[in-house]
C-alpha cells in the first residue's frame, strides 16, 4: 500500500462498525417511483424532461412517514440504511440552495433527507447517503452522446454550450450541503463512474479531502473509481486519495468473497433488490423469498462481506406490501439468530454439505439448510476443540454424536440434532459452537 495516501490503521477503524452491522437497507425513492417503471425510466424511454416535469409537479407522497421506515428497517434486524439524496434524474430529497429541482419546491414541500435522518438515527441505525454523480437534470452535465443520458441521440442537445466545471461547483457544494446540514453521516454511496467519467474527471480528490474533514469517520464507496463492475485502486493496493472504503458489487455475491492482489480481504457489500428493480416498479412482483434473502445475507457474512437489500417506496412513500412482509419475515429469523451475523465474518473452513459457516471469535456457527440422515457430519470441526453446541432458537444443548452409525468415522465430529428430521427452522437452524 502507498503509505503517503493509505493509512491502514485509520482505515480499519473507519470500517469496524460497518463491518460489524453486515446488514443494511437501501432506499430508492423519488420521482421515478411515480411512473413506477424503476429509476432508470427517463434514460430507458429516452424521455424528454417536458415529460417528466409533471411529476415533479405533482410530487406529493402523503404516506411518506420516515419514522415507519425506520422502523421497518429495525424490526428486519438492519444496522444502517443509504437513502438516494439524489438520483440519477437530478431530483433532490434535499432542500438544496443550488437548485430549484428538489422535494422542498414540490407540494410536499418537506426535506425528506432530514427527516430520513433524524428518524433513523432515533431507532439506532447508522445513516447513510446515495449520491449520484450523473445528473440528467443538470444543463451542464453532457447530453448528445453520453452513454445514459435521456436525450443521448438527440443531436439538438449538443455539449459544446455546457460546462463541465459549473457541474463539478454544483455536485461538489450538493454534497458540502449534505456533509453540513444533516449532522453526523456514517456513509457516503457515490454512484457511478462509467468511461472515462471517473475518478479525477468527478475532481475526486478534492471531493474526497473537504468530505473528509467535514465528516472524518465518514465510509465512502469505491464508485467514484468504478461502478458495480471493477473493483477500484484498493483492490489494486494502490489507492488513491479517493479510493472507496468499500468495494460495491451489484446484484450478485462475489463466489470467493473479496481479496485485494497481495491476497489481504477486502471490505465489500453486496447490493441486491428485492425484485429486479431499485426504484419501485409497479408492474415487477418477482420478488425474492425472506427465505433466499436470508441465505443471501448469510453467504455474504460467511464470505466476509455486508449485504444491503434494497426497498424501492412506492410514489405515495410507504414501502409495497410485498417488501414490508419480506422485512417481517427476515426480522423474524434475525431477532433469533442476528448473533451469528452481526460482527461475524469467514470461519476459514471449507463450506459445509449442510450449509454454510460463519464465525465470531473461537465461536462458529454451523447455518444447517438441510438435515443430514442420521448425526450431522461436521469434518471441518476437530471433535477436541468442541466446548459446547447450542441451538440458536432455543438454547438447547446439541450432543456430539456417540452412534454406531458413524463408528467407522471416529475422527469425524457427528452432532445428534435429534430424532426429528425437521429442522426446527426451515430456513436456516443455526447452532451455537464455542470452541475451545
Ligand atoms: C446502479 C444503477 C442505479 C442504482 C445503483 C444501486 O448504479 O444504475 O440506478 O441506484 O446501481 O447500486
Amino acid at each position: 500500500m502507498a503509505a503517503s495516501i493509505f493509512n491502514r490503521t485509520e482505515y480499519e477503524k473507519r470500517i469496524a462498525w460497518f463491518q460489524s452491522a453486515r446488514f443494511g437497507l437501501f432506499l430508492h425513492f423519488g420521482l421515478y417511483s411515480i411512473p413506477a417503471r424503476g429509476e432508470w425510466v427517463r434514460s430507458d424511454e429516452k424521455m424528454p424532461e417536458e415529460e417528466y416535469l409533471p411529476f415533479f409537479e405533482g410530487f406529493d407522497p402523503t404516506c411518506f412517514d420516515a419514522k415507519k421506515w425506520a422502523r421497518a428497517a429495525k424490526q428486519a434486524g438492519m444496522k444502517y440504511a443509504v437513502l438516494t439524496a439524489k438520483h440519477h434524474d437530478g431530483f433532490c430529497l434535499f432542500d438544496s440552495q443550488y437548485t430549484d429541482f428538489k422535494s422542498t419546491n414540490t407540494p410536499f414541500g418537506r426535506d425528506i433527507v432530514r427527516e430520513y435522518v433524524e428518524a433513523f438515527r432515533e431507532e439506532g441505525l447508522k445513516v447513510g447517503l446515495y449520491y449520484s454523480l450523473l445528473d440528467w437534470h443538470h444543463p451542464d452535465y453532457p447530453h448528445y452522446g453520453d452513454r445514459h443520458h435521456p436525450l443521448r441521440e438527440d443531436a439538438s442537445q449538443g455539449n459544446e454550450h455546457r460546462n463541465w466545471d459549473n457541474y463539478i461547483r454544483y455536485f461538489h457544494n450538493q454534497v458540502r450541503e449534505l456533509c453540513t446540514g444533516y449532522g453526523k453521516l456514517d456513509l457516503l454511496w457515490f454512484d457511478f463512474s462509467y468511461d472515462d467519467m471517473r475518478g479525477e474527471k468527478w475532481h475526486a480528490s478534492q471531493l474526497v479531502e473537504m468530505v473528509r474533514s467535514l465528516q472524518p469517520g465518514l465510509l465512502i464507496d469505491n464508485r467514484l473509481e468504478v461502478s458495480g463492475e471493477g473493483f477500484g485502486s484498493l483492490y489494486q493496493c494502490k489507492p488513491t486519495p479517493y479510493h472507496g472504503d468499500f468495494i460495491t458489487p451489484e446484484k450478485m455475491i462475489p463466489p470467493q468473497g473479496l481479496q485485494d492482489v497481495e491476497g489481504k480481504d477486502l471490505c465489500w457489500e453486496s447490493c441486491i433488490t428485492m425484485n429486479n428493480n431499485w426504484g419501485y416498479a409497479r408492474d415487477d412482483h418477482a420478488f425474492k423469498p425472506a427465505s433466499m434473502l436470508i441465505k443471501k445475507l448469510v453467504e455474504c457474512v460467511s464470505k466476509g462481506g455486508n449485504m444491503i437489500l434494497n426497498v424501492g417506496p412506492m410514489g405515495n412513500g410507504a414501502f409495497p406490501k410485498e417488501s414490508l412482509e419480506i422485512l417481517q419475515e427476515i426480522g423474524n429469523w434475525m431477532a433469533v439468530n442476528g448473533e451469528s451475523i452481526y460482527g461475524c465474518g469467514k470461519a476459514g473452513l471449507e463450506k459445509p454439505d449442510f450449509g454454510r459457516f460463519t464465525a465470531k471469535g473461537n465461536t462458529l456457527y454451523l447455518h444447517v439448510y438441510e438435515n443430514a440422515i442420521g448425526p450431522l457430519p461436521v469434518p471441518q470441526l476437530p471433535i477436541s476443540r468442541v466446548q459446547s453446541v447450542r441451538r440458536l432458537c432455543d438454547g438447547a444443548e446439541v450432543k456430539i454424536s456417540a452412534s454406531w452409525v458413524h463408528s467407522d468415522y471416529p475422527d469425524v465430529c457427528f452432532l445428534d440434532l435429534g430424532p426429528n428430521p425437521v429442522l426446527p427452522d426451515e430456513i436456516d437452524t443455526v447452532l451455537k459452537v464455542t470452541l475451545k
